[in-house]
């Protein structure tokens, strides 16, 4: 992973642009832009992007059964958690894709494809960037959790590097160590959590992420399994 690195100062969305280059690129290809002016974050909500963030997306052509590509969104997850530890930040995952601090978002992962031809990995991290006024409550940034500005390429060539390791365990389809290092990181599991699908909403215990990564809840009706398709995950 990042053998070559396509880095644009704008973009309207790195996803966006990959997936325009997905099939003449090689697996491992990185777009990175200074700033995006069309950032998508899931359930087609928009991802502000200002200068000084970490904004990119890896192009990945694994040749995994479609029924473990859901798992790469927890390699991205892995990935960032990692770098940020390696900055001293105590990061944890809320299954299915966020990365939070102290309560609040950091980072988001977005993984869109094309099955059996690519899967675009989607990173949104909050480096040096401002976070919007009306997110200040629920998001937050390195700089505002270390007090100072990191190393915006540093940050980024050490998530390369996670990535790669994440990846690798993927491609020998140790899906296993991967999922046992997201429950280790997960910030859900033994929490009162409402999830979300659309019209439905289901309360809950979390207790588990099985080996597909489904979210296994205790609810008063027993136990059930949740997908991470489309859905939302809010802490009661
Ligand atoms: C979310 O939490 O809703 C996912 C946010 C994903 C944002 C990243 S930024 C780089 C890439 N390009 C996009 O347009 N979105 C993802």
């Amino acid at each position: 992973i990042g053998r070559k690195i396509i880095h644009l100062p704008e973009v309207d969305s790195t996803n966006e642009y990959a997936k325009l280059i997905a099939l003449d690129e090689r697996e491992g290809t990185v777009v990175v832009a200074d700033r995006q002016t069309a950032g998508k974050g899931r359930k087609g909500r928009t991802w502000a992007s200002p200068e000084g963030g970490l904004w990119m997306s890896v192009i990945l052509k694994p040749k995994a059964e479609p029924k473990h590509l859901p798992t790469l969104v927890f390699i991205g997850a892995l990935a960032v958690v990692d770098t940020l530890w390696k900055f001293g930040i105590e990061a944890g995952i809320k299954w299915p894709n966020d990365v939070w601090v102290n309560g609040r978002k950091i980072c988001g992962v977005l993984t869109e494809g094309r099955i059996r031809e690519f899967v675009i990995l989607g990173i949104g991290l909050n480096v040096n960037n401002e976070v919007p006024e009306e997110l200040r409550k629920i998001a937050t940034s390195m700089r505002e959790f270390l007090g100072r500005e990191v190393s915006l390429s540093e940050a980024f060539h050490t998530l390369i590097r996670n990535l790669d390791h994440w990846y690798g365990l993927f491609l020998d389809r140790r899906y296993g160590e991967i999922i046992s290092a997201l429950k280790e990181r997960s910030i859900v599991l033994g929490k009162e959590v409402k999830i979300i699908d659309d019209e439905t909403e289901l309360v809950g215990r979390a207790v588990d992420i099985d080996v597909d990564g489904a979210l296994i809840l205790e609810t008063p009706k027993g136990r059930v399994r949740v997908l991470h398709g489309d859905v939302s995950l809010r802490f009661l």
